[in-house]
């Protein structure tokens, strides 16, 4: 495996992709990790990323020694390279001018990082402040850049390298390659990291974990990591994987139906279906604020859960927890600030007395896709786009009703199935239907209406973190308003979201 130190770099998580897609194994932990710990990892190279910081900073971060003599190649990256130049005693200045964004990288010195790559000069991706000025002996220089004299360099025995520019970023062109050059040429990995080899070890893993007699309980929530989840539990351990789908009466539609028949009919998987409609509707009556909603839906659903008829002398529950999840709780920045309340089944094992199983907590979002396939899910399963677990609760602005979840179900089906058959899923994050607190005057026959307001929302995103509103085609969407105010009695307007994010979030509540 290869180590990535994070030194609270945005761009960390990218390194971790990156070494991903040359199919190294890799994990991130935060710079102060116990040397103790980094030893038992075994790393076969440790990756010092980037960082906020100034090494002149009073409180910056810094590794011990210890790091750097483990043995094993390091490369460190913009931050990174400062730690490295630190400890090899080079001199570096802090200057006031930052060099941010595109420059040109000359390689001075043939090096294993810079193998295959075709001519001298290279575009790469700049943000520092600070700036090596001179080596000290142990270090060689083997590139430059037009405001940094030793924009790369090694130490003689070529254990440790230290990179200026960010090789994890699109803007670098050739930033993939020098990052599997890293980790195969000079790491020595054999790059056999692939989602079949870890159906075996993982597989093999959820097997000694569970043992040869206990239980495990899972909830399906129809979203695609706890599918995944499933399958793989299922696949270590059989008929002893018991799933459980809560149905909210918040999904859209023809839900219960989907998990119903891909895992119980098609797969034979124990899987218990809990009509608790009434219960979440009853609970979020009256109920107009965002955030009660999302408490609301998260207490309801542990209540639900609790009940002894579901846990059946299970000893583990299952979670389709993934890496981003983790690096977030553990990372250098610590968890960011809380927008939406997120309703996942946080707070159940302690108090169910369950042991967690997380079979994808190393995982990010397109390897669990990955491994759905190779796991024989169905694309209507493993390619869907996101859907928050309070449901269809907050895509109705105002008070929730069964009449409006109904209202609001009938409308998305058809954003759905309008966007399925023109094929523009593959290009959008997400597309759905937001019911408003609204009604407006229309005309239909001849006579007057006066009835609710559907919002359409379609966004592009690569991670949901940001998002554009999409530029659908204006046929499209004149199709998509009268289908919709034809079909849903109801509704007599539908206006198209054009805001992006920020300043709006995806969902509208
Ligand atoms: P926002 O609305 O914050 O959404 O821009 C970003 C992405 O997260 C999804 N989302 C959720 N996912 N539980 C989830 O698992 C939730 O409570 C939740 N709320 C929002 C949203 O659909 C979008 O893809």
């Amino acid at each position: 495996m290869i180590l990535i130190l994070d030194f609270g770099s945005q761009y960390t998580q990218l390194i971790a992709r990156r070494v991903r897609e040359a199919n190294v194994y890799c994990e991130i932990h935060p710079y102060n990790f116990a040397i103790d710990k980094i030893r038992a990892l075994k790393p076969r190279g440790i990756i010092l990323s980037g960082g906020p910081s100034s090494t002149y900073d009073d409180d910056a971060p810094d590794i011990s020694d210890e790091v750097l003599r483990l043995g094993c190649p390091v490369l460190g990256i913009c931050y990174g390279l400062y730690i490295i130049a630190q400890h090899l005693g080079a001199k570096s200045v802090s200057s006031r001018a930052r060099e941010y964004g595109p420059a040109t990288l000359t390689i001075d010195e043939p090096d294993p990082l810079f193998e295959g790559l075709a001519g001298k000069e290279h575009r790469v991706w700049m943000s520092h402040g600070d700036r090596v000025e001179a080596l000290p002996d142990s270090l060689q220089p083997i590139a430059h850049s037009g405001h940094s004299p030793f924009a790369a360099f090694r130490t003689y025995d070529g254990r440790m390298r230290a990179i200026q520019f960010h090789p994890e970023v699109v803007h670098t062109p050739c930033g993939a390659q020098v990052l599997r050059n890293f980790v195969l040429k000079i790491c020595g990995e054999a790059g056999d990291w692939t989602m079949a080899n870890f159906v075996q070890t993982k597989t093999a893993e959820i097997r000694s974990q569970v043992g040869a007699t206990d239980r495990v309980l899972m909830a399906l929530s129809g979203g695609v990591d706890s599918a995944v989840a499933a399958a793989l539990i299922y696949r270590a351990i059989g008929p002893r994987l018991k799933c459980v789908f809560v149905d909210t009466g918040l999904s859209r539609a023809g839900e219960r139906e989907r998990m119903e028949r891909v895992f119980a009919r098609q797969r034979g998987v124990d899987l218990k279906v809990i009509d608790a409609s009434t219960l979440f509707v009853e609970r979020l009556a009256g109920v107009l604020d965002p955030e009660t909603k999302r408490k609301i839906i998260g207490a309801t659903f542990i209540d639900v859960f609790e009940s002894e008829e579901v846990v059946g002398g299970a000893r583990f529950l299952g979670q389709g927890t993934l890496y981003p999840d983790v690096i977030e709780s553990v990372s250098f920045k610590g968890p960011s600030a809380v927008i939406k309340s997120h309703h996942n089944v946080g707070g159940l094992p302690e108090r169910m007395k369950l042991e967690l199983i997380e079979p994808l907590r190393l995982l990010f979002k397109d390897e669990v896709r990955a491994l759905g396939h190779e796991l024989g899910l169905p694309s209507e399963i493993v390619d869907r786009e996101p859907f928050p677990g309070p449901g269809l609760a907050v895509r109705i602005v105002g008070e929730v009703t069964r009449e409006r979840l109904d209202l609001l179900r009938r409308a998305d089906a058809i954003v759905m199935e309008e966007i399925s058959r023109d094929g523009f899923g593959a290009r959008l994050w997400q597309a759905f239907a937001v019911l408003l607190p609204l009604k407006t005057v229309g005309v239909m026959g001849d006579g007057r209406s006066y009835e609710s307001t559907i919002a359409v929302r379609a966004v592009e995103s690569q991670d949901g973190m940001t998002a554009d509103w999409a530029r659908l085609p204006p046929d499209f969407l004149a199709r998509l308003s009268s289908r919709i105010t034809n079909e849903t009695k109801g509704v007599n307007r539908v206006v198209y979201d054009i805001t992006s994010k920020p300043p709006a979030t995806i969902e509208w509540e």
